[in-house]
This record gives C-alpha cells, sequence and structure tokens, in this order.
C-alpha cells in the first residue's frame, strides 16, 4: 500500500524538557492529546537531516505500560519525517544496554545501520496505568544523546506549531519477528521485527568466556538466583542463564517482563528486590534453607544491577573496584589490558586505590553515565562504574545490568578454576570481597537519601554548605566541636569537571568536604527526582589496616554522619529527623 503523509497542526506543552536520562512522566501526562508527538518531532528536528530522511531508526524499551502504543505512534511518525526503516525488538522490548549494543553492532540485510535510537523506559521508576513512562534519544555511538542535542529538543518543544503523521499506516504487528514493507510519497518505509535477545547474547560471548562461567553453573557447589523485577532484564535472563549457560530455571526470579512490573518498583536495591534479598537469606524474614552463592537483580530496563552473595551485599562502589581489579585475568575482552577506569565522583574512592595499584588511567566525572562516554569514544576508559547500581565498559555506552553479573561470574569462574570439582570449598562472593579489602584497604560507604524535601529549603542547605567551605580553619572549629573523633578537614569545594576530551566544563556537580584521613561527605541534590528536592548525602571513610576492614558499615560510619547530619542543619532545614531511604 501507499501511505499518505499529514500534517497536524499542535502547539508547545510546557514541560518537556528531558532530565538527566530523557523525558519522564506519568502515564497519563503522556497520553495527552500531542504530547508524545511534539516531544518525537522536537527530537527529529534537532538531528541533521541525514539523521532522519532515509536513516535506519530503533524503537523499543523496558515494555512498560503505554510502549505498545508509543511505538505505532512513532512509527507512524519516522514513516512520515522520511525515515527508511525502523528496528522493533519482539513486543517492543530491548534493555537500555541491547539498544546501544544493536546500534553499534546489527546490520541490516542490505548492510544498514542504525543511526539513532528512542527508547522507551523510565529506568527504575514503577510502570502501569498511574505510574511512569519516559522516552529519550540515543545518539550513533550507542549513548545517550549529549546535553547539546537534548538543549535542542528541549527548544523545539517550545515552538512547536506542526507535525507530519502517516495516520494511515496500519499498526504492525510487533509480536512477530519479520519486516513489513509500505511505499511511501518518499519511497519505501520498512519496519523491521526482530529477536530482543540475539544481537545482545551475540556480543555477550564475544566479551565473557562462557564454557568457563557454564562450567562453574553446572557445579552442584554453586548456586544462583536472578531477579529480574519483571522488568526487561527478563528476556535476556533465560536466554543467556539458563539456554546459554546453563542455569536452573529456578534460578529465575520475577523473570516474566510486565508491563506494569508486577506492582514493583524495579529497583535494584535491598528496600525493594524483596523476594531476592529474602531468598540471600538478607532479609528481616529469609525463606529458610541455604540461600544461594550468588545473587543479582536488575531494574526496569536492565542497566542497573545488585550484586548479592550468601548472606552478603555488595556496594556497587566496591563491586566496579573488583571488576577492575580482575578483569584482565578473568574476563577475555580485556585480556589485553584496560584503556583506563572511571566513577562518578560521589561513588567511594575504592576503584582510587585499584588504579593506583594497577597504575591505570583513572577519571573522576560528574554523576550521570554520558560523562564516561566521552571517554570510552576517545579510548581513554574499559570499566566505570557509579554508587547508583551502574556498572558497565566500553563494549557499548550505557550500563549494563547483565554484564555486570557476567563479570562477576567470571571472576567467580576464574577464582574457582581448581575447586569446581571434587571437594574443594568454593572461594565465595563475600571471600572475594574480604580479599580485596584485605589487599587495597576498605572504603566504608552509605548514602543517606531524603526524598521529595522543598526544593527551598533544600537550595538553603547547599548554600549554608558551600558558604561553610570559604574557610577551612573555621570548619575544622566547628567539626571539632561537633565530634573530636573524626579527622580534620583538609579541603572543601563545589565539584567541577573539564572534560578531557572535548573541554567542556561542569560546575556545581555536588558540595564536597574532604578529610585528612581520606574520609569524604558529598552532598548533591538528585537529578533524577520528579517532585520537590532529593538531598542524598554521602558518606565514605578509608580503613586500610586490614584487621579492621571487617565492621558493619553503618557502625564504623556512625562519627561522620552524626557529623554530617549536625554541619549540614539537615533537620533545622528539612525538618526530617530521618532520611527516606539508606543504602
Ligand atoms: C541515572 C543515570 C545515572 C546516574 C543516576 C543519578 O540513573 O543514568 O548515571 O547515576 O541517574 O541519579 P540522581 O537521582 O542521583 O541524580
Ligand atoms: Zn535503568
Amino acid at each position: 500500500m501507499v501511505f499518505k503523509v499529514s500534517t497536524v497542526s499542535t502547539s508547545p506543552i510546557d514541560g518537556q524538557k528531558p532530565g538527566t536520562s530523557g523525558l519522564r512522566k506519568k502515564v497519563k501526562v503522556f497520553k495527552q492529546p500531542n504530547y508524545l508527538e511534539n516531544f518525537v518531532q522536537a527530537t527529529f528536528n534537532a538531528l541533521t537531516a541525514e539523521k532522519v530522511k532515509g536513516a535506519t531508526l530503533v524503537v523499543s524499551g523496558d515494555g512498560r505500560y503505554y510502549s505498545k502504543d508509543a511505538v505505532q505512534i512513532i512509527i507512524k511518525m519516522a514513516a512520515a519525517n522520511g525515515v527508511r526503516r525502523v528496528w522493533v525488538g519482539k513486543n517492543t522490548l530491548l534493555s537500555t544496554p541491547a539498544v546501544s549494543a544493536v546500534i553499534r553492532e546489527r546490520s541490516g540485510a542490505d548492510g544498514s545501520k542504525a543511526t539513532g535510537a528512542f527508547i522507551l523506559t523510565a529506568s527504575h521508576n514503577p510502570g502501569g496505568p498511574t505510574e511512569d513512562f519516559g522516552i529519550k534519544y540515543n545518539m550513533e555511538n550507542g549513548g545517550p544523546a549529549p546535553e547539546s542535542i537534548t538543549d535542542k529538543i528541549y527548544e523545539n518543544t517550545k515552538t512547536i506549531k506542526e507535525y507530519p503523521i502517516a495516520q494511515d499506516l496500519p499498526n504492525v504487528d510487533i509480536s512477530a519477528v519479520g519486516v513489513t514493507s509500505f511505499e511511501g510519497p518518499e519511497g519505501k518505509f520498512d519496519v523491521e521485527v526482530f529477536d530482543s535477545a540475539d544481537d545482545y547474547v551475540k556480543l555477550m560471548k564475544s566479551i565473557f568466556d562462557f564454557e568457563a562461567i557454564r562450567k562453574l553453573l553446572s557445579s552442584p557447589k554453586f548456586t544462583f538466583c536472578y531477579d529480574a523485577l519483571h522488568g526487561v532484564a527478563g528476556a535476556y535472563a533465560h536466554r543467556i542463564f539458563v539456554e546459554e549457560l546453563g542455569a536452573q530455571e529456578s534460578a529465575l526470579l520475577n523473570c516474566t517482563p510486565k508491563e506494569d512490573f508486577g506492582g514493583g518498583h524495579p529497583d535494584p536495591n535491598l528496600t525493594y528486590a524483596k523476594e531476592l534479598v529474602a531468598r540471600m537469606g538478607l532479609g528481616k524474614s529469609d525463606t529458610g534453607g541455604e540461600p544461594p552463592e550468588f545473587g543479582a537483580a536488575a531494574d526496569g530496563d536492565a542497566d542497573r544491577n545488585m550484586i548479592l552473595g550468601k548472606r552478603f551485599f555488595v556496594t556497587p562502589s566496591d563491586s566496579v573496584a573488583i571488576i577492575a581489579a580482575n578483569a584482565i585475568g578473568a574476563i577475555p575482552y580485556f585480556s589485553s589490558g584496560l584503556k583506563g577506569v572511571a566513577r562518578s565522583m560521589p561513588t567511594s574512592a575504592a576503584l582510587d586505590v585499584v588504579a593506583k595499584s594497577l597504575n591505570l588511567k583513572f577519571f573522576e566525572v560528574p554523576t550521570g553515565w554520558k560523562f564516561f562516554g566521552n571517554l570510552m569514544d576517545a579510548g581513554m576508559c574499559s570499566v566505570c562504574g557509579e554508587e547508583s547500581f551502574g556498572t558497565g565498559s566500553d563494549h557499548i555506552r550505557e550500563k549494563d545490568g547483565i554484564w555486570a553479573v557476567l563479570a562477576w561470574m567470571s571472576i567467580l569462574a576464574h577464582k574457582n578454576k581448581g575447586n569446581i570439582d571434587g571437594n574443594a570449598k568454593l572461594v565465595s562472593v563475600e571471600d572475594i570481597v574480604r580479599q580485596h579489602w584485605a589487599t587495597y584497604g576498605r572504603h566504608y560507604y552509605t548514602r543517606y537519601d531524603y526524598e521529595n524535601v522543598d526544593a527551598g529549603k533544600a537550595k538553603e542547605l547547599m548554600e549554608h554548605l558551600v558558604k561553610l567551605q570559604s574557610s577551612i580553619p573555621e570548619v575544622n572549629k566547628i567539626v571539632k566541636g561537633i565530634r573530636s573523633d573524626v579527622a580534620s578537614v583538609a579541603s572543601a569545594d563545589e565539584f567541577e569537571y573539564k572534560d578531557p576530551v572535548d573541554g567542556s566544563i561542569s560546575k556545581h556537580q555536588g558540595i564536597r568536604y574532604l578529610f585528612e584521613d581520606g574520609s569524604r561527605l558529598v552532598f548533591r541534590l538528585s537529578g533524577t527526582g520528579s517532585e520537590g528536592a532529593t538531598i542524598r548525602l554521602y558518606i565514605e571513610q578509608y580503613e586500610k589496616d586490614a584487621s579492621k576492614t571487617g565492621r558493619e558499615s553503618q557502625e564504623a560510619l556512625s562519627p561522620l554522619v552524626d557529623l554530617a547530619l549536625k554541619l549540614s542543619k539537615m533537620e533545622e532545614f528539612t525538618g526530617r529527623s530521618a532520611p527516606t531511604v539508606i543504602t
């Protein structure tokens, strides 16, 4: 059939400024007339012509509620804008890392390559008719659009008057793999539905030694549990862990992707991954029986990860440091070495110690994955991570939840090479972490979140902390007055970053108090919240003495926590006597 293109008049809608990871709003906001259409057209208009006319675009996401409607709208608009073909993962499912992989790795039958993607996700936010939907655009390198593009998108949303759409194009069946071809005013237009996992699985097999992991998983001594929290990771977990690596079906928890994530909050942490936490023997009431050796979870779009051992939690800051320390021997992709490593500023300095000891290039960047992307494109960084449960490498330009699990399985397989058969006890996740602390020292770490605080009060608190920084001797007087048992403040500033690749400067990226013994207090306002302000307080203390690295972290950090709360006048400004969440 030949489809027609019509032009629909529209007018700007307020509040379409993309946040750290695209536009995230309640479903009912997205369902308003022209809301999604305006944003999509504003994006097309922000791209250079060759990224639209005749281009190949990926459209998919975590499968949350409204994705199925959104994908049909975007297909009709892509057709009308002269896009040559749209690639859709079956049932609109593609994890965020898989989208990045598809852009970078996939070739169509005629050699076509994608130049960008609309990712339909609100990451770890709940989904469903009364919950969140989201959309973000990723570029040709597989990474999120840089600020220059997102600013342009936002400007376009403020002036948009019309958009073209192929209204009579029939809805494409996205539940079956195959190509549907159409003919439009500008020629051919194809929609290709493909298997959500194929390209990603191929990439993972080129990075890791699947045979070595398979051997570990085949040992009755090694037990495993993976919780996808009903997010898109489920579409990969079965294929990779069960079909490729031979894990038991029963190792998978909540691995059927659901539009509403089963009513849960698809965020892999000790609070929201309740079932996994109980199975791993870490819950208030565990499930009884012997917990598995290794457990992991993902968020809605499978870019985040949580790593657990038996009755043991691995902090994300330790996880990236341990992966970096072991990557070269355990992961074939890194066998010729690491180009460099990087962490976000509030992430603990565990990675710094590894970088120093292995003589690796090291970068401390502001919060947000896009800062790593620049370093990777320039060949300066191989492994990176954030305290916010994100870990990844330069195989793609997004953080990668399943990659992190495979990295840990590889390390476990490597360390247990000689123990898999026979009676020898396996080296556990906890053993690996404790051994790491003994070698490099331990960074005790905790994060306090104060959610939905009055935005004005949050700003005042931050201003108060910046003002204090003007005199270090004065700060130290106050510090000693509050706690005589903590070290002195050596320096204090607002974190500022100059990107070594493009020279761009990012200011006001968090308030730091750095202590003489290596301890740190960091205060930041979240860039992803949807209501009021969220204050994040990151507390860290370095312990080099191997005999003192085994303490409970909340207990070890209690003097610094006390100091941080009093120094910032947290209760005075926020009216809160306790944080909303502690991680
Ligand atoms: C998203 C980004 C991460 C970042 C996190 C910070 O998940 O992808 O790279 O670490 O937001 O969130 P926050 O709420 O602390 O600004
Ligand atoms: Zn996510």
